[in-house]
């Protein structure tokens, strides 16, 4: 545990150096952006910069607040210079599996706002395919969401399971939609013809497929160090 949180660390260090004053940033969600923000907001203090950051949700807005970071929203800033968030599963091809905090449709309409997408990732997030380590998180609403689920199955070739908390009720996520997690016994075979299916089912509000988004990827180390790889 304390190795996969220091490799986290290693890439939210490596990501805070990237930003620069006067920086409007997407704030992604999850364990490593958290490891962003500290770095961030050290910088913040030490260099006096001034950022301002959209959060992509509830959790990060706390935290973000706490550490005195300034926030902003899309409304006021509709262009972002730099987003940077987290994700579950990176292929060769710069693809991703996100949603394991359940923020998955608030991070891809931030990163969709902006000129950079910046993905951090620890140690072990490197598949060669999709969905072989992690369930593939998609949002969905909660009217209809029994026949919304049936639907995914069949479009997906994929079993998919409602999120639920400890107490046995259903998760809900930010915007008060459900997820649901859906294995694919071989892994996702064709990401893009998968996502076009799915985002095709009604009550679906997004999928945690992000197949185009990722500019930049810094992968952290337990040693510390931190890759970076620009997607050529
Ligand atoms: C949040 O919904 C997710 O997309 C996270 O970005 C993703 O689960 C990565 O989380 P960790 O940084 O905690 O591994």
């Amino acid at each position: 545990m304390q190795t996969a949180m220091s490799s986290k660390q290693a890439a939210g260090n490596k990501a805070a150096t990237l930003v620069q004053d006067g920086m409007v940033l997407g704030l992604g969600t999850g364990s490593t952006v958290a490891c962003f923000l500290s770095a961030l907001a050290l910088r913040v203090r030490a260099e006096g910069l001034t950022v301002k950051g959209v959060p992509s949700s509830e959790a990060t807005a706390a935290q973000a607040r706490e550490l005195g970071l300034e926030l902003t929203d899309l409304e006021t800033d509709p262009h972002l210079d730099l987003a940077v968030d987290g994700a579950d599963e990176v292929d060769p091809e710069f693809r991703l599996v996100k949603g394991g905090g359940g923020a998955l449709l608030r991070e891809k309409i931030v990163a969709q706002a902006a000129r950079e997408v910046v993905i951090i990732v620890g140690e072990g997030k490197r598949v060669e395919r999709l969905a072989t380590s992690f369930l593939l998180p998609v949002e969905i609403l909660p009217f209809g969401h029994t026949a919304t689920r049936a639907l995914v199955a069949e479009a997906g070739g994929c079993q998919p399971f409602l999120r639920t908390c400890e107490d046995g009720s259903p998760f809900l996520t930010d915007n008060g939609n459900y997820i649901l997690d859906c294995k694919f016994p071989q892994g996702i075979e064709r990401p893009e013809a998968l996502h076009a299916a799915l985002c095709q089912i009604p009550g679906v509000a997004e999928v945690g497929l992000f197949l185009d988004l990722c500019h930049v990827l810094i992968e952290g180390r337990s040693d510390g160090s931190a890759l970076l790889v620009r997607r050529s």
